[in-house]
């Protein structure tokens, strides 16, 4: 989960790299560096923290040949020497790198037994020895020494390769992390992502596993295996439609943070413009007589490219096993509570990192697998994709990012169309994701597992989310705040729901736990009485989601429990509930909803409530400790 980024053309490189650099700082920014090649010597400038501090040191470094990268600490802790690029004994070559090299500490063994020494700890320099290695003991050239190292590594890279003594030649490979090349006029661009090079070029080549690029200067590029069979992929132009433009446009515009002080509470506030995007094309008013009635339309289709093939595979479904990770997993697991409810078919959470290494018996006629993934990215999520598909599985994918190998290896899928999660906090993603399983919920069992005004009536309820969350934001952030200065310095707090609003506990104590480092907790209510129940007293604050739903009595009494014991309760629930004013201390009240979309509104209070937290404890909220955005390394 680092940044890579690398250019080769007329232009100063380091420009290049280190806007591109800032561009992937969500996925790592423990150290950065950068290496670029100039009249026959190489430049290596590292620094430790944001990429911001590395600018200071390195945007005045000339060359128009380099490769950068942002890092997210694996092997060996945030420091100058770990720090990325790492170079060759003579830094005759340099090298980023996304992912991990597994063998590293036997490699590394037998290459000191060789007289190599290694001046970080970390397991890419192990790669970078290797490759130097081979060049000496065959004579190969670099491209194929490459070549022979790759063939040697177990685990998971994304590479990126420039060299002092031919400075025309940019080597490139991906294995289980992704890289994208950028082609431009006699220019060209290598990253993790398109977005750190998306103002130069829209034309990209999307690398696959076991795929290298070698760019030589005013020759061109060549994709090939890393074995050397050539390779022709199809370039692909990064635009489409005039709405696709103006959607990337309004993409580009929506990268800054728009006038919000952190990203993270840009993307609370984009939730409703987020939501109706993902609805749109999707969620249609039919204008006709005689009730203005609402349905799911061919928007749908399109989507789901094996449409009515994938949807007739959903209703004959015995069973549905969902994979995914983090929030994206919490989403999961209210569409487990959905699809079970209103398409009363089976369905299982699974966490895919310990799916891929659990011997689940899967059943390929009767089982669909969904995968879940905000960036598309996540290593363990992609991993469980492909273990269902190596056991015959029909696999479906929700994502948010367009063109992210997760979107391109499922056999279909539905994209969120919420825009750019910057901040490393999932938040509208969550609300989209949730919603994009309610639509498909839905679609399943519309005409056949629930009675056509239920289904109505929820689609008229998707239809009014937008504007209710807008009224959430409006009318509760000020108390939210005032509850935040309350409780910016509590230790531990536990967050309770039930049945639908469970999993949003588990999201508001995630939320709690990665942006204000306050140690959270997230429960189904009942589960409370079976032990976290003594971690209740006066200092803490515990959240309830207490929606007058089917389960409300039930609640009701779950929050008495905690106020027997003094704990201080914060609750959410519908507007003109005045009963809980006298149990708790404070009390969020938000717009009514039905029992199984109501997640998509519940988690909103619990967004701003860990936001305002984290601000007034002075953390990096965008930018949390230990963290990053797209986890691609197991
Ligand atoms: C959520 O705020 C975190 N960033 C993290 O738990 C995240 O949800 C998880 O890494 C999964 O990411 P994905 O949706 O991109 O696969």
């Amino acid at each position: 989960m680092c940044g890579i980024t690398a250019y080769l053309g007329s232009k100063e490189a380091a420009e290049i790299l280190l806007g591109g650099l800032a561009r992937l700082e969500y996925r790592g920014y423990d150290s950065a560096g950068i290496a670029i090649c100039n009249k026959g010597k190489m430049s290596v400038k590292k620094k430790v923290g944001k990429v911001k501090e590395l600018k200071s040191i390195a945007s005045t470094v000339e060359g128009n040949i380099g490769i950068g990268h942002t890092r997210w600490a694996t092997h060996g802790e945030p420091n100058e020497r770990n720090a990325h690029p790492h170079l060759s004994s003579d830094s005759g070559f340099a090298l980023v790198h996304n992912g991990i090299i597994e063998n590293f500490i036997p490699l590394r063994e037998s290459l000191m037994r060789k007289g190599y020494k290694f001046v970080s700890e970390t397991d890419t320099e192990v790669l970078v020895k290797l490759i130097e290695d081979v060049m000496k003991s065959t004579g190969l050239s670099l491209e194929e020494a490459v070549r022979q190292a790759l063939s040697q590594v177990v685990g998971a890279y994304g590479i990126c390769i420039c060299s002092r003594d031919d400075p025309d030649i940019l080597i490139a490979a991906r294995l289980g992390s992704p890289l994208i090349l950028g082609i431009g006029e006699q220019e060209w661009f290598v990253a993790s992502d398109a977005s750190a090079f998306l103002e130069y070029t829209r034309h990209v080549v999307h690398l696959n596993d076991g795929e290298m690029v070698v760019i030589r200067r005013n020759v061109g590029y060549q994709v090939s295996t890393t074995q050397g069979t050539t390779l022709n992929p199809a370039i692909v132009e990064l635009e489409g439609t005039l709405d696709q433009v103006k959607a990337e446009e309004q993409e580009e515009m929506q990268i800054e943070k728009g006038g919000f002080k952190h990203f993270m509470l840009k993307e609370i506030m984009e939730q409703p413009v987020a939501l109706e995007n993902c609805m749109r094309g999707r969620v249609k008013q039919l204008v006709g007589p005689p009730d203005n009635q609402f349905t799911l339309l061919q928007r749908l289709q399109v989507l789901l490219s094996l449409e009515r093939e994938i949807l007739t595979s959903f209703q004959s479904a015995k069973r549905i096993i969902i994979c995914a990770c983090g929030t994206s997993w919490h989403a999961g697991l209210v569409g487990e509570y959905m699809l079970e409810s209103l398409c009363k078919i089976p369905v299982e959470i699974e966490y895919a990192s310990e799916f891929r290494y659990r011997s689940v018996v899967l059943r390929p006629d009767e089982d669909i697998v969904m995968v879940i993934s905000q960036s598309g990215e996540t290593a363990d999520t992609l991993a469980a994709l492909r273990h269902a598909k190596q056991a015959g599985c029909l696999v479906i994918g929700i994502c948010n990012t367009v063109g992210s190998t997760i979107a391109r290896e499922t056999d279909g899928g539905i994209y969120l169309h919420a825009g750019p999660e910057i901040g490393v906090a999932s938040t509208k993603a969550f609300t989209a994701q949730v919603l994009v399983l309610a639509m498909l919920a839905l679609r399943i069992a519309q005409g056949r597992t629930i009675p056509d005004d239920e289904y109505k009536m929820l689609v008229k309820e998707l239809s009014k989310l937008p504007s209710r969350i807008t009224k959430i934001l409006s009318e509760n952030e000020a108390k939210i705040c005032e509850i935040a200065k309350v409780y910016r310095y509590a230790h531990h707090c536990l967050f309770l729901g039930r049945g639908y609003n469970y999993p949003v506990a588990l999201e508001g104590a995630l939320k709690m736990k990665e942006i204000s480092y306050i140690h959270a907790e997230g429960y189904p209510a009942a589960e409370m009485k079976h032990g976290p129940i003594a971690l209740i007293d006066n200092l803490m604050p515990v959240v309830f989601i207490a929606m007058q739903d089917s389960i409300y009595d039930k609640v009701k009494s779950n929050i008495m429990e905690v106020r027997a014991r003094k704990g201080c309760v914060i609750a959410i629930t519908d507007e003109g509930n005045t009963e809980l004013e006298s149990l708790c201390e404070y009390v969020i009240h938000i717009p009514k909803v039905s029992e199984c979309v109501s997640p998509i509104l519940t988690v909103v209070p619990l967004q701003l409530l860990s936001y305002h937290i984290a601000v007034m404890r002075g953390c990096d909220v965008d930018m949390p400790r230990n963290l990053a955005k797209s986890v691609t390394t197991e």
